[in-house]
Parts: structure tokens; sequence; C-alpha cells
């Protein structure tokens, strides 16, 4: 039987945070056995805010990296760059066709991105979804690997596949499942635990970043907003304390246990005393991380050489669905 396939992407726009590595990178190390796996850098969803040309490959490169340093094997998975396969921006125009802009008007991601300057947002930034869906789709993945963030977004693609499919009479796209998993689907800043931790929040202290020195995340941890009363005894509990889950589901992950088990283990204890072991937890698991990506940014030539690999493996399977696609909406093949 053959395997089913996965595609994800993470977008270069910055240094990746503990939410990307929880809510996404993790769980795909967890499912590259099981899985034919497609994981993309994606550098034209980037492009939809300002990014520095001067530094935008540099990035690519970092991603690349913190996947291989995070436990992603580049020589079963296939790893690139967004931009460097041509198809996934033809598909996406079709699929600019296809989808409604009714559908992209209920995005949540993008008012909260465009916010009250919707005028003067670029118009790459609306129709992303679509070039999401192209992402998934031009490989006919069946699975997608994201955080909770990016749930309405996978809706979005299935609605997109499946009215190609009605309006062409096809069958061609399969109807991609997300796979949300793990104790921290949902990482929320440090300062504020009913906002998501994110690249674009201007404190450094509401995020842990995978490039963060120990010193940094003691100092992060320690600052990360509580409340003044002892760890919680239950879930429930906990949930009416959005800083004090957050931290406690963030513990869950790093350890790979479940937040029963952490809060059985810290229940009317203090915070001070978990918030020590918060620090240390987080800084075994990251620092490792961090020293890999270091050294594999020393060797840039290793590093495009994946990417320019897995460029060649995933043309190979773009180039023919997308083929089919251009046989199918009609074009003339000349
Ligand atoms: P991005 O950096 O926006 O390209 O996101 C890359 C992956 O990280 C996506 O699967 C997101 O859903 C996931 N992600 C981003 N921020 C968070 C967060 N705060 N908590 C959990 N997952 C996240
Ligand atoms: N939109 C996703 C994010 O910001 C990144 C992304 C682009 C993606 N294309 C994708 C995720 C395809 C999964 C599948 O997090």
């Amino acid at each position: 039987m053959t395997k089913n396939r996965i595609l994800s992407g993470v977008q270069p726009s910055g240094d990746l945070h503990l939410g990307n590595y929880l809510g996404a990178i993790k769980n795909f190390v967890s499912l590259q056995k099981d899985y034919e796996c497609f994981f993309c850098v994606v550098d034209l969803h980037a492009i939809t805010v300002w990014q520095d040309p001067k530094e935008l490959a540099q990035k690519t490169r970092e991603v690349t990296a913190a996947f291989i340093a995070s436990g992603i094997d580049p020589n079963e998975n296939i790893l690139f760059a967004q931009s460097q396969v041509p198809q996934h921006s033809q598909l996406a125009w079709i699929f600019n066709c296809v989808a409604r802009m009714g559908w992209l008007n209920r995005m949540t991601q993008f008012k909260d991105k465009a916010g009250k300057d919707r005028e003067n947002v670029s118009v790459g930034l609306f129709s992303y979804p679509n070039l999401m869906a192209a992402d998934i789709l031009i490989y006919l993945a069946t699975h997608v690997p994201v955080g909770e963030d990016q749930k309405q977004h996978l809706e979005l693609t299935r609605d997109i596949a499946q009215k190609f499919n009605n309006d062409f009479s096809t069958d061609l796209f399969p109807i991609p499942e997300p796979l949300i998993f793990g104790e921290a689907t949902r990482v929320m800043s440090l300062r504020d635990g009913t906002k998501k931790m994110s690249k674009s929040d201007p404190s450094d202290y509401s995020r842990i970043m995978l490039s963060d020195n120990i010193d940094s995340i003691v100092q992060k941890i320690k600052k990360a907003k509580t409340d003044p009363h002892p760890l919680p005894a239950t879930k429930e509990e906990a949930e009416k304390r959005p800083e004090a889950l957050n931290l406690i589901t963030i513990f869950a992950a790093l350890s790979d246990q479940s937040t029963d088990t952490v809060l059985e283990q810290y229940s009317g204890k203090e915070f001070s005393l978990f918030k020590k072991d918060l620090a240390d937890l987080a800084a075994e698991k990251l620092q490792p991380i961090s020293k890999e990506v270091t050294k594999l940014m020393s060797d840039q030539d290793y590093l495009d050489q994946i990417m320019k690999t897995g460029k060649d493996k995933a043309i190979a399977v773009a180039e023919p669905v997308l083929t089919k696609v251009y046989d199918i909406v009609g074009f003339a093949n000349t």
C-alpha cells in the first residue's frame, strides 16, 4: 500500500519560536516514518508582507536547518523552498479563479494581519490561503500537520478541492485532512495568555525563540505573566487561568506528557518552582536544536544541496499534476 502523503509549510519571515516548534515542527518529526512528507519553506507566503531581500535566502536556509536540527531526516523527506517549484504559483492562479471572495472575506488571519489598514496591505496577503491550498493540492497531499491557527485555512483548502472537483466533474483532488495534535496546538504569548505566540508581537518577552540562549530562556519564563495562585489541580480550573494553562501545556508538550500528568505533579505548588523546572526543561530540549542550527548554517553548500535535491523531487511530483489540471481546465496544449 502506498503511504499517505503530507505537505506542510513554514514561513521564513523571522526566527522560529516555541509555537512553531510545538505546534508544527515537533509533530512533523513524529509523522515522518508513517507518511511520505513534503516540508516546504514558504517564501512566497513570506513576501505577502515586506521581507528584506538581503536576508530572505538566509532565513529560508535557517528554516531548512531548523527542520533538520529538530530531527527531520533530509534524505527520507522532501525539503525545499516554495519559490523554486513554479507549479505552486501556477496552481494558485487557477485557485484564485475557483475560490470565492466571500470565502476569503471570512478568513480571520487576514482580518488580524490587515487590522484597520485594509486598503494598504498587499493583494497577496488576501489571496494567501489560495496559494496555501495550491501548496497542498499540487502534491495531492492527503494530510496536513499544522498548528490550531491554520485550521480555517485548511477548511478553505478543502472547499477549493471540492469546488474544483465539482465544477470540472473530476476526482483529481483529495480532500486533505488537518493533523492538529499534541498538548500545545496553540501556544500563547508569555505576556498575555489570550494572544497567540507570534513572530509579529512587538515584545521579545512574549515568545521563546529556538535560537534563545539559556539565560534568555530562563529570563523570559521567569518574567512570564501568571496569577498569584499556586498551580491548579485540574484542567477545568486551569482553563479559567489562561497564562497558567499556557505554561502547563508547554511543559506537557516539551516533556511528552499529558497536561493531566503535569498537573498531578505540580498541583498546589508555587509558580516560582514550576517556572524554574520549566526553564530547565525548555533549555534542555531547545539548546541542542539551536546548536545544531548554528552548525548547519556554517555549511551553506550542504543546505543548498538539500534544497536543490528537494526541489527536483518536488517538481517531479508537481509537474504531472499541473499538466492534468491544465488539461481539465481546458487550456490549449501547444
Ligand atoms: P508560520 O510561522 O506562520 O509559517 O507557522 C508555521 C507553523 O507553526 C504552522 O503550522 C502554524 O500553525 C504553527 N504555529 C505558529 N504559531 C503557533 C503557535 N503560537 N502555537 C502553535 N502553532 C503555531
Ligand atoms: N500559512 C501557514 C502559516 O502561516 C504556512 C503554510 C503555507 C502552510 N502553506 C502551507 C502550512 C501548506 C501547511 C500547508 O503557518
